[in-house]
């Protein structure tokens, strides 16, 4: 094929064992001799636990590698012997991709790895089988040397020969938490991704066109220090932070909560405040585990009684020109924030953990007639996920 193609082509095969010779080139006790470098790597090394004092272990220790699989010591060895700008592609376990055991691994790898792209199976069934388990495969293409990029191509396939191939762009901070001390590589589902993209791609309503802003809260803590209280009491309205969320309604006050519960109503804080209303919030920051990037509330007005109420900087609010939202729109926008189709169309173009007002102005919306048919169907706010996927998604898969 290479003579065909006008390619040179020249080829060893080697005989020797790689961990042994490699381990010692590079723990330069082979006679000086130099490691060798190489511009590619495409590798399918074997899978294989090796203990404590095995000569495998013993070897890759001389190179100063310590692991306890022979897939991560090959991984090890070749990233070391990659040239600047050298590529890797190989098809490993899945394994090493979270647990403490292979953290160190992983830290290496993200060091001196730019991921480029991962590629996982969808079928167990049709994984390569090791010692009579099912194994999850990978494969990974990475580039030695250089920073890691702003989005990682998430591939995927059944496992058999049949040849589609799902593919989704995904933020890095998606796949490695920007925080996460562990460095955990999370794949995130190529398909879903694709079904979320090509769901949002059909929506063409913006939040102005349907009469709706999304403002950030405006009681901004430690400027109106003095007006809050920890509890409410006369002349006080509620004060409302993410914590008092609570399944897709409010809970509040929250003595138990270290957050103030109440703002002082006055002349100066005036405003600072809204006047009351059915009103949708947004957490603007969500904890890197949590299942959502967005998680939405809904404050009612019959369950929290009062003329005016405060929104905290640590949530955005959905308004209609600064009052409250009609019932079923809100229910309807309630639902369609919180389905996974958004959160995770919301993760590919969002790396970070924040939700700011821009991000949700600038998203595209059911109309307003999907949104209130969404709303008013919606029996219950607390529902389980599929349930609520499958309302919105029933609803925006039928518009014309
Ligand atoms: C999963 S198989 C892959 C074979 C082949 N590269 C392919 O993709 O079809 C892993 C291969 O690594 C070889 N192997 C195991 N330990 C090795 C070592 N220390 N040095 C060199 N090759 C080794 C095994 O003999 C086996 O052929």
């Amino acid at each position: 094929m290479c003579l065909e193609a006008g390619i040179d082509f020249d080829f060893t095969i080697k005989g020797s064992d790689f961990i042994e010779e490699m381990s010692a080139s590079l723990a330069g006790s082979l006679f000086g001799t130099k490691p060798p470098t190489f511009d590619a790597a495409i590798v399918n090394p074997p899978y294989r636990k090796i203990s404590t004092g095995s000569p495998e272990r013993l070897h890759l220790r001389s190179a100063g590698i310590e692991t306890s699989n022979l897939y991560a010591g090959f991984i090890y060895l070749i990233h070391r012997l990659l040239a600047p700008g050298g590529q890797l592609v190989a098809i490993t376990p899945r394994s090493f991709c979270n647990g403490p055991y292979f953290r160190p691994f992983r830290e290496n790898l993200l060091a001196s790895l730019a991921i480029q792209q991962i590629h996982v199976f969808e079928s167990r069934t049709a994984a390569f089988r090791n010692d009579g388990v099912l194994q999850e495969n990978i494969i990974f293409h990475a580039i030695k040397g250089q920073p890691q990029p702003a989005e990682v191509i998430i591939s995927s396939s059944s496992g058999n020969h049949d040849g589609a191939v799902a593919q989704a762009s995904v933020a890095y901070a998606e796949i490695v938490r920007p925080n996460d001390a562990g460095k955990f590589i999370h794949i995130p589902s190529a398909s879903h991704h694709t079904v979320a993209k090509e769901t949002m791609a059909g929506l063409h309503t913006s939040l102005a066109s349907l009469g709706l802003s999304v403002s950030t809260g405006r009681v901004v803590d430690f400027r109106l220090k003095s007006a809050l209280r920890q509890e409410p009491e006369a002349g006080t309205v509620p004060l409302l932070y993410p914590c008092h969320f609570n399944g897709g309604t409010v809970h509040w006050p929250r003595t138990d909560a270290r957050k103030p519960n109440a703002i002082l109503n006055n002349a100066e804080t005036r405003p600072w405040l809204v006047k009351s209303g059915l009103y949708l919030l947004i957490k603007r920051f969500t904890a890197k585990e949590e299942r959502r990037r967005v998680v939405a509330c809904l404050f009612d007005p019959a369950e929290v009684i009062a003329e005016w109420v405060g929104f905290e900087n640590h949530l955005n609010y959905f308004h209609a020109h600064g009052q409250g939202l009609e019932k079923n729109l809100a229910v309807g926008l309630y639902a369609f924030l919180n389905s996974t189709v958004v959160d995770q169309y919301f993760r590919r173009f969002s790396g970070h953990t924040q939700v700011n007002a821009t991000d949700l102005r600038q998203l595209a919306y059911p109309d307003r007639k999907t949104l209130l048919a969404i709303g008013g169907e919606m029996k219950q706010l607390d529902q389980p996920q599929n349930e609520l996927d499958q309302l919105v998604e029933k609803h925006l898969h039928a518009r014309p």
